[in-house]
């Protein structure tokens, strides 16, 4: 870059990955600001930071609305969020504005559908239980009836978005003998649908029908509350549910009950409403339910990627070029 041409300014939210703060710093094209801690940049700081910032690098912690964007102005070009999940981002009033969007779809989606299937059968198999069974001196001999869970050999899977993680999942439980995969979305995906011989039902079916419920879809006014208590009824009393997608899709106190009323056996949440979820809250006093604290995507490999990506699809937009990743508005 030429001397004479000006940095542009980029706000980062976070400490990052080393790799994706080199291809910015590397790319000589804008000035760094960052906000160097491991947690959220509070709002009132952020505020101030926005002042003519051309590009924002962003974590899904981040709500990206209109007092922010006010904040910035006319300056900012390009949001780059570290994420798959878009629902942080006041996308009607980011179009408006004519500001560009980048995200890391597909890195992040082994690392997630491997997590999902980890919570799932820990959830299933009850395994946190048992370590603290194994801690707390309750493990006092082999037991014919203890600690039994439920087994996926034979079993129906229902999956809530069968999307590129709803599908990455499907994939990987395919062969531990699963004997029916039903799907359920906006519309249905036969190609995804084919590589898993996925039957497309409406959700109140795949609720009935299911052993064990995965949800993968992405989080708008459409599922928020999708699982309620209405749905929690229409499944099985052995049923398993899994959650990775974004907390508020579920009714959390309708999942209490469910959970402590037995009409449905277990739930694995990686994902929670609020996050982080109060440690007194009722969800957290149950065996049935296992909850983790939103690491779907977190392998050194995979938050590396996605540093990388978020940081290469800024530094396009700020050029004006195709991004790796861009979000169509
Ligand atoms: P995709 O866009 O590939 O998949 C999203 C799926 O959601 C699509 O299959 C879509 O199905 C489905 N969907 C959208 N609206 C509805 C609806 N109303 N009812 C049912 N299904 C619906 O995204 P990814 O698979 O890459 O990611 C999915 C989500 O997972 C992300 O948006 C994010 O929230 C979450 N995530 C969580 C992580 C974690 O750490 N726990 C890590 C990464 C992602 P269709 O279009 O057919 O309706
Ligand atoms: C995402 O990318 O949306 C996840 O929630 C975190 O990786």
């Amino acid at each position: 870059m030429r001397a004479t041409q000006k940095l542009m300014k980029v706000f980062v939210t976070r400490r990052i990955p080393e790799d994706g703060l080199r291809v910015l710093t590397e790319s000589g094209i804008c000035k760094i600001q960052q906000w160097d801690s491991d947690e959220p940049v509070p709002k009132e700081e952020l505020l101030k930071r926005m002042s003519e910032v051309h590009g924002l690098y962003c974590m899904l912690t981040d709500k990206i609305d209109s007092e922010i964007l006010q904040a910035a102005g006319p300056s900012l070009k390009v949001i780059s969020t570290m994420s798959v999940g878009f629902d942080h981002l006041s996308l009607g009033e980011i179009k408006n504005r004519g500001i560009r969007v980048g995200y890391t779809p597909d890195v992040l989606t082994d690392a997630t559908a491997e997590l999902t299937v980890a919570l799932l059968l820990a959830t299933s198999r009850r395994l946190i239980e048992g370590t603290e069974e194994v801690k707390n001196g309750g493990w006092t001999s082999w037991k014919p009836q203890w600690m039994c869970g439920y087994g996926l050999a034979g079993s129906t899977v229902g999956i809530v978005g069968l999307g590129r993680i709803g599908l990455a999942v499907a994939q990987r439980l395919k062969p531990f003998g699963v004997k029916r995969f039903l799907y359920t979305g906006r519309q249905p995906r036969p190609e995804a649908a084919a590589k898993i011989n996925g039957e497309y039902v409406p959700l109140h079916e795949l609720a009935e029908e299911s052993n064990f419920i995965v949800v993968s879809c992405s989080f708008s006014s459409e599922t928020k509350g999708m699982f309620n208590k209405d749905l929690f009824s229409k499944m099985k009393k052995t049923a398993i549910f899994i959650n990775t997608s974004r907390g508020a899709v579920v009714n959390q106190g309708d999942l209490y009950e469910a959970l402590t009323t037995g009409q449905i056996a277990a739930a694995g949440l990686d994902v929670t409403d609020p996050e982080p979820l109060p440690t007194d809250h009722p969800l957290l006093s149950l065996k049935n339910c296992v909850i983790l604290p939103h690491v779907g995507s977190a392998t050194y490999a995979t938050r590396n990627m996605m540093s990388v990506v978020t940081a290469n699809n800024l530094l396009a937009g700020l050029k004006g070029e195709l991004m790796p990743s861009e979000l169509k508005l």
